[in-house]
C-alpha cells in the first residue's frame, strides 16, 4: 500500500514552496483564546460574521475577556466585490486594527478580502483576477484572523478570497501570498449544531479539496502529506457528525480535514469538480458545498474511465485506488468501491443535484466553455473533453 500512495503524479519534481497562516491554534475550545491572540496584533477590531450573528458569541465572550474594541459587519451569502469594498470602507472608518472573521467559508473570504482592501481604497478591480487587472497588492493586508464555524472550504489557510460580481455572472478570487491569514483559529466545537444538511456539503467539499490535490497533476510531497492525513479523517467521520452533530471526535476530525484541504488546494490547485463549481456559482444561486457534492461522483467517473483510455498517467489511477481506500475504510479496496461510497453518500444524505438551482442543459456550452479555462482545470489529471464534461454535468444535473 505505501508504494502506491507513495507513487509520483506526472510532472512531479519533488520541488515545492509552502506558505501557512503565522498561527495555526486547533482544537476543541481554543476559541477562548482568540482575544490573547487577537490582542497580540491590535486593539480595535472590525469582526465580520454570517447570517446567525450568535454562532460568534464564543469568540465575542473571549474579546470582551482580552478588552478588545470592535464594531461588526455581517455578511450574507457568498460575498460580493461590492460587499468586500464596504467592509473595506468600514474597516477604514472605524480605524480598525485588524479585522477577524467567525462565520463558514463565505464569511471567511469576506474578512479576507475586506482586510486586503482596507489597506487600498479605492476601485478594487485593480486587483481581481480575469474581470479586473489582477495587479499585484501594493500593500500587507490588515492582519486578519480567520475563526471557521464550518468545516468546509478551507479559507483559513488560503491566499485567496472568493467574491461574486452579479455584472459579470462570474465568481473570481482576489489572490495574494500576503492573504494568508495570520492566524487561522479552527475550534471544532464551533460547528456543534451545524444542521445536518450543511455538515454534508460543507464536509464534501472539504474532501473534494483534499481527493482533487492528492490526485492532481500538481500533487507534491506537502500537499501529498495533507491529504494523506486529512481524506481518512473525513471519510471515516463526515457519516458520523452527519448523524449526530454533537459528536466531537467526528467535528474534529472534520475541522482538521477541512483545515488541512485548505492547506492542500492552496498549493497544488483542483480539479474538475472546482473547475465546474466555479462558473455553476457564478451564474445560478447555488452554495459552493452542494454543488461540488454533486459532481463529485460524476467527475470521479468522467476522470477514471479517461485515465482508462490514456496511458500516459498510470499513476493517477494508483492514486484513486489509494483514496478508493481511504473512503471505504477497506485496504482492498477497488477505484469503483471509491465511487460507490460517494454516490450512496451523497444519495444518502440528500445531496439536491444541480436541477435544483435552475440548470439545464442549454447550460452546459457557456459552463464547459469557462471551466475548461479556469485554473482549477489545469490540475485535473487528465485534460477532460468537452463532451465528458458534458457527461458529467449531465449525470449530476
Ligand atoms: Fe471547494
Amino acid at each position: 500500500m505505501g508504494s502506491v500512495a507513495n507513487a509520483p503524479v506526472a510532472g512531479s519534481s519533488g520541488a515545492f514552496e509552502f506558505a501557512t497562516p503565522e498561527r495555526l491554534v486547533f482544537g476543541p475550545g481554543v476559541v477562548a483564546r482568540a482575544g490573547e491572540l487577537a490582542r497580540s496584533l491590535g486593539q480595535r477590531w472590525l469582526l465580520v460574521t454570517g447570517r446567525d450573528v450568535r454562532r460568534a458569541e464564543p469568540l465575542r465572550e473571549s474579546f470582551r475577556n482580552a478588552g478588545l474594541d470592535w464594531v461588526e459587519c455581517t455578511v450574507t451569502g457568498e460575498p460580493t466585490v461590492a460587499d468586500a469594498s464596504a467592509g473595506a470602507d468600514r474597516a477604514i472608518a472605524t480605524r480598525a486594527d485588524g479585522v477577524v472573521a467567525c462565520g463558514g467559508g463565505a464569511v471567511i473570504d469576506a474578512g479576507k478580502a475586506i482586510a486586503a482592501l482596507a489597506t487600498h481604497p479605492g476601485n478594487p478591480f485593480r486587483f481581481l483576477e480575469i474581470i479586473g487587472q489582477g495587479r499585484p497588492l501594493e500593500n500587507a493586508p490588515l492582519p486578519f484572523m480567520a475563526v471557521p464555524t464550518t468545516a468546509g472550504t478551507g479559507a483559513e489557510a488560503t491566499r485567496n478570497a472568493v467574491l461574486r460580481s452579479p455584472e459579470h455572472a462570474l465568481k473570481v478570487s482576489l489572490r495574494s501570498p500576503r492573504m494568508v491569514p495570520k492566524v487561522a483559529l479552527v475550534d471544532p466545537e464551533l460547528a456543534v449544531g451545524l444542521p445536518s444538511a450543511l455538515t454534508a456539503c460543507t464536509g464534501l467539499d472539504a474532501l473534494t479539496q483534499l481527493l482533487e490535490p492528492w490526485v492532481g497533476s500538481k500533487a507534491n510531497g506537502m500537499t501529498d502529506a495533507c491529504c494523506r492525513e486529512g481524506l481518512p479523517r473525513m471519510a471515516r467521520s463526515l457519516a458520523r457528525a452527519v448523524d449526530d452533530g454533537r459528536n466531537l471526535a467526528a467535528r474534529t476530525d472534520l475541522g482538521f480535514g477541512a483545515l488541512l484541504s485548505g492547506l492542500a488546494l492552496a498549493h497544488s490547485g483542483l480539479g474538475a469538480v472546482h473547475g465546474l463549481a466555479g462558473p455553476i456559482g457564478g451564474r445560478f444561486p447555488a452554495p459552493h458545498g452542494a454543488v461540488c457534492a454533486a459532481l463529485l461522483g460524476p467527475v470521479w467517473r468522467a476522470n477514471v474511465e479517461t485515465l482508462r483510455r490514456s496511458d500516459a498517467h498510470p499513476a493517477a489511477l494508483d492514486r484513486y485506488r489509494q483514496a478508493a481506500r481511504w473512503l471505504t475504510g477497506h485496504p482492498g479496496a477497488a477505484i469503483d468501491d471509491g465511487l460507490r461510497w460517494i454516490t450512496e453518500s451523497v444519495a444518502g444524505w440528500k445531496i439536491p443535484r444541480l436541477a435544483r438551482y435552475g440548470l439545464t442543459p442549454s447550460d452546459f456550452p457557456a459552463l464547459i466553455e469557462a471551466a475548461q479555462a479556469s485554473s482549477s482545470m489545469k490540475g485535473n489529471p487528465i485534460r477532460l473533453p468537452d463532451r465528458v464534461l458534458e457527461q458529467a454535468l449531465a449525470e449530476a444535473l
